[in-house]
């Protein structure tokens, strides 16, 4: 096996800021010289990292990572966290625009046990998210939003947790090519705004929850404000919640009484 200081070396030269940890990560992963050549060359081309070797590291847990999916952030750690403080084991979970499924995944193991569902609009997602969650008993919807849940969840949503895209359409072009390039447009794009499709999220929200259910959908600082409006929109009670640690916003809110 070639170097880890030579391999970090050619990462570094090709933009890579973690040069030295990525090349040790290429390099346990790896089972042949060949293979460590691809992965390399698929890293310089600048593919993401957790694409290339296949999985993500998410509130400690391996979320499996397929080409085409969102990678999950750590600033997303934040809904987890504000779902397992308002949830309950044997609580019922949906994770909308789930992408792999990592939020799913994360509260799951976190509560010791939920009733999973999780769906999104791209084919790539949904069966990366059957990998992650069916172990877990979940089952995953490939559709717009809400539109191929089934009806018997209506009413019975204890958390809805949402990250959508929220990336104002303008705004993609500043992204680092990493997203810009490897991520499809569909996982990044929010409108105008950034913030259509929480909107309609927020808009069908209320006939899914549970009396007593929370939905929680992740922001930015800036576009929080926005998120605030479209829940209040969707008939809903909105608190902003920050955690500076993993840089993450998110807007919690239940029924309004
Ligand atoms: C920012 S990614 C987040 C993925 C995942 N929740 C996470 O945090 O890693 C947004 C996801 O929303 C999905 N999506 C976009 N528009 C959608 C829609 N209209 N209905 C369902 N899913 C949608 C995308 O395919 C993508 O997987």
């Amino acid at each position: 096996m070639p170097d880890v200081g030579d391999i970090a070396s050619r990462l570094r030269a090709s933009g890579s800021v973690f040069a030295e940890d990525e090349a040790a990560l290429l390099v346990a992963e790896a089972r042949t010289p060949d293979e460590l050549e691809s992965m390399i060359g698929q890293r310089v081309a600048g593919l993401p990292l957790e694409v290339i070797v296949g999985w993500a590291e998410f509130c400690g847990r391996r979320i499996v990572v397929e080409p085409g999916v969102f990678v999950p952030r750590r600033r997303t750690e934040v809904v987890v966290r504000e779902a397992v403080a308002a949830g309950r084991t044997g609580a019922v979970v949906l994770d909308l625009c789930c992408g792999t499924g990592a939020v799913g995944a994360a509260i799951h193991a976190a509560l010791g046990g939920v009733e999973l569902y999780a769906s999104d609009v791209e084919p790539a997602a949904v069966r990366c998210a059957c990998r992650n969650l069916e172990p877990l008993g979940g089952l995953v919807f490939e559709g717009d939003l809400y539109e191929t849940l089934p009806a018997s969840l209506r009413g019975r949503v204890d958390l809805l947790v949402v990250n959508a895209p929220y990336v104002p359409s303008d705004a993609i072009a500043l992204m680092p090519p990493e997203a810009r390039e490897h991520e499809p447009h569909v996982t990044l794009d929010g409108g105008a705004d950034g913030v259509d499709i929480q909107r309609r999220v927020a808009a069908g929200a209320a006939e899914w929850l549970a009396p007593g259910g929370h939905m929680l959908i992740e922001t930015s600082v800036a576009q929080a404000p926005l998120t605030v409006d479209a829940f209040r929109e969707g008939g809903l009670t909105p608190e902003v919640r920050r955690a500076d640690d993993v840089d993450g916003t998110v807007v919690i809110g239940g029924h309004a009484r």
